[in-house]
C-alpha cells in the first residue's frame, strides 16, 4: 500500500499576518513567507497551512472574506501567491490553504444583496431571534434595517451561510476548484462542524449548554454537513497529486470527531483533545487511547492561532517549567502515529504575550467581551526574526508590527537562537530531522509498555518514547540508545517535564 503524504506529515501553520513582512507594512504577507521558505525547508516540516489571504475587511483576522477568489492588497496579488506556490513545491512543502464555509464577511457582495433585500435565503435571516450566543460573546443575532435579523455564531461581521441552499453548495465547490487549478494541495476548512444548523433554531435550554463544539447541540454538527464533506471529496480525488482536506472540529466526543474522517469523508480532522489535555500521562493517554481507538487517520496539535500557546498553558509558579514541558510534548506527540501541526513560533519556544495593551489588541473576542476576555492577540505576535531592530526582522526598515512585540524576543529569535545546539529551534531541527529517519521505518500502531503512573511509555517497533509528567525522575525503559531527549536526561534517569526517544532493544 503506498502511503498517502500527509498521514504522517508535519504541517506548519502560517499565520499570514504575523509571520514575514516584505512590504514594509507592518504586517505579513505571501511575499515574506516566499523569502522564509528555505527556513521551513530547513526546519524539516513537510506542509504548510496558510490562514486567510483573502480580501476581508478584517473583522476577524481575515475570517471574515469578502472575496473566495482574491487576495486582500494587505497581503499581495495572486501572482504573489501563484509564485509562493511555485517556489514551495521546488522545495518540496505542500501548501494548505484555510476555507471559510460556514460564514462569510458582511462585505461579500452576497452579504451586501441581502440586506437589499436581494436572495436573503443564502444567509439566515428571521423575524425573530432565538437565545443563541456568538462564540465571541453578546447575541449571535444582529437586526438589518427593516426589522430582520441575520445568525452570526462569530463577529456581527461574520452571516453564517443557510447550507440549506443548493447555491451556496455550488458556489464552494467552485471556490474549492479555483484553489486546485492554482496547485493547492489541499484545504483547513474552518468550523467544520459549523455549516448546519438544528432546521428549526430551537433555543437552548441554558445558554451554557452551547459550548463551542458540543456534539449535541442544536448550533453544531449537524448530520446534514456530512454530505458536504462527501461531495468535496469527490471533488479532491479527481484532481491529480493526492489532494487533502482537513476539517476544524471541535467537538467533546471522540466518536462524533471520527464520522468526520470516513473514507468518503475528509482525510483529517483536528485533534483538539490532545491540546486541551492537562499536563498529567493519564490524560495523555486516554487521549491517545480514545484517537487511535476510533480515529483511522490521526493528527496531533499543540498550538495554534486560536488559543494560548502552549509553553504558556504548561507553566507553573517554577519558571522554566513551560518550556520543558512544551518541548517534552513536542517529543511526545511527534513519536505518535499520524500527522502533527505546528503552529509558527513554537519552534522558538515563543510565549504568549500577555501584557498587550489594550489599544494594540484587535482581536473581536477582546471587543464582543467588552474587555473581560483577552482574546488571541497574545499568540499572534509577530514572529522575531532577529535579535534586534524595530521589529526584530519581521518588517523591513524601521517598520513597527502591527502588534508589538515584547522585549523578550530578542533573545528567542529565529538569528539568537540559530547554531545553539541547546536552544528550542535547534531542538526542533533535530527532532523533525530524527522523525524523518526514524519513523518512516516503524510500525503505525503503539504498544504501551510498563510505567511508572505519571509516565507515558510507548513502542513503535525500533522506537521507544517515554515522558515523564510527573514530579520525580522515573527510570528509562530498557534500550540500545538514546536517540534525543527534550531535556538534559540524569544517567538511566528521566527527570521530571522530559521525554526521550530511545532505540530499543533488539527482540
Ligand atoms: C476558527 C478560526 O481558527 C478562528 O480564528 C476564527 O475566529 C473562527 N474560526 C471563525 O472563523
Amino acid at each position: 500500500m503506498t502511503i498517502p503524504w500527509w498521514r504522517d506529515a508535519v504541517v506548519y501553520e502560517i499565520y499570514v499576518r504575523s509571520f514575514a513582512d516584505a512590504s514594509g507594512d507592518g504586517v505579513g504577507d505571501l511575499a515574506g513567507i516566499r523569502e522564509r521558505l528555505p527556513y521551513l525547508r530547513d526546519l524539516g516540516v513537510d506542509a504548510v497551512w496558510l490562514t486567510p489571504f483573502y480580501p476581508s475587511p478584517m473583522a476577524d483576522g481575515g475570517y471574515d472574506v469578502a472575496d473566495y477568489r482574491g487576495v486582500d492588497p494587505l497581503f499581495g496579488s495572486l501572482a504573489d501567491f501563484e509564485a509562493l506556490v511555485a517556489d514551495a513545491h521546488e522545495l518540496g512543502l505542500r501548501v494548505l490553504v484555510d476555507i471559510v464555509p460556514n460564514h462569510s464577511s458582511s462585505q461579500h457582495p452576497w452579504f451586501q444583496a441581502a440586506l437589499r433585500g436581494e436572495r436573503r435565503e443564502r444567509y439566515i435571516f428571521r423575524d425573530r431571534t432565538n437565545n443563541w450566543q456568538s462564540t465571541f460573546g453578546g447575541p449571535a443575532w444582529t437586526q438589518v434595517a427593516d426589522g430582520q435579523w441575520y445568525l452570526h455564531l462569530f463577529a456581527p461581521g461574520q452571516p453564517d451561510f443557510n447550507w440549506r441552499e443548493p447555491e451556496v453548495h455550488e458556489e464552494f465547490l467552485d471556490i474549492l476548484r479555483f484553489w486546485l487549478d492554482r496547485g493547492v494541495d489541499g484545504f483547513r476548512i474552518d468550523v467544520a462542524m459549523g455549516l448546519y444548523k438544528a432546521e428549526d433554531l430551537p433555543d437552548l435550554p441554558a445558554v451554557d449548554e452551547q459550548a463551542f463544539g458540543a456534539a449535541r447541540s442544536p448550533v453544531w454538527g449537524q448530520p446534514e454537513v456530512h454530505e458536504v464533506y462527501r461531495s468535496w471529496r469527490k471533488l479532491l480525488d479527481g484532481y491529480p497529486g493526492e489532494r487533502m482536506a482537513v476539517g476544524e472540529v471541535w467537538t467533546d466526543d471522540p466518536e462524533d470527531l471520527a464520522r468526520y474522517v470516513r473514507p468518503d469523508e475528509l482525510h483529517q480532522s483536528f485533534n483538539f483533545a490532545w491540546l486541551q489535555a492537562p499536563w498529567s500521562a493519564t490524560a495523555f493517554r486516554k487521549v491517545i487511547d480514545d484517537t487511535l481507538a476510533t480515529v483511522p487517520f490521526a493528527t496531533w496539535v499543540l498550538s495554534n492561532h486560536d488559543v494560548v500557546r502552549h509553553r504558556t498553558r504548561y507553566e507553573t509558579a517554577d519558571p522554566g517549567t513551560g518550556l520543558s514541558r512544551a518541548k517534552a510534548a513536542l517529543l511526545a506527540m511527534l513519536a505518535l502515529p499520524g500527522s502533527a501541526y505546528l503552529y509558527q513560533g513554537e519552534e522558538l519556544g515563543l510565549p504568549e504575550v500577555k501584557n498587550l495593551p489594550p489599544e494594540a489588541r484587535q482581536d473581536p473576542v477582546f471587543f464582543q467581551s467588552e474587555g473581560k476576555l483577552p482574546g488571541r492577540d497574545g499568540c499572534r505576535v509577530p514572529l522575531p526574526w532577529e535579535a534586534s531592530g524595530p521589529s526584530h526582522g519581521f518588517s523591513p526598515g524601521g517598520t513597527r508590527p502591527w502588534l508589538p512585540q515584547p522585549e523578550e524576543f530578542g533573545a528567542l529569535s529565529v538569528q539568537a537562537q540559530t547554531g545553539d545546539p541547546a536552544s528550542t529551534l535547534e531542538f526542533y531541527r533535530a527532532a523533525l530531522a530524527c522523525r524523518r529517519e526514524v519513523v518512516e521505518d516503524v510500525p503505525h500502531a503503539i504498544e504501551w509498555l510498563d510505567s511508572h503512573e505519571d509516565a507515558l511509555v510507548f513502542r513503535r517497533g525500533s522506537l521507544v518514547c517515554a515522558l515523564n509528567c510527573g514530579t520525580d525522575a522515573v527510570r528509562l525503559p530498557p534500550h540500545e540508545s538514546v536517540l534525543l531527549a527534550s531535556g538534559p536526561l540524569a544517567g538511566d534517569a528521566l527527570p521530571p517535564d522530559t521525554a526521550a526517544w530511545l532505540q530499543a532493544p533488539p527482540a
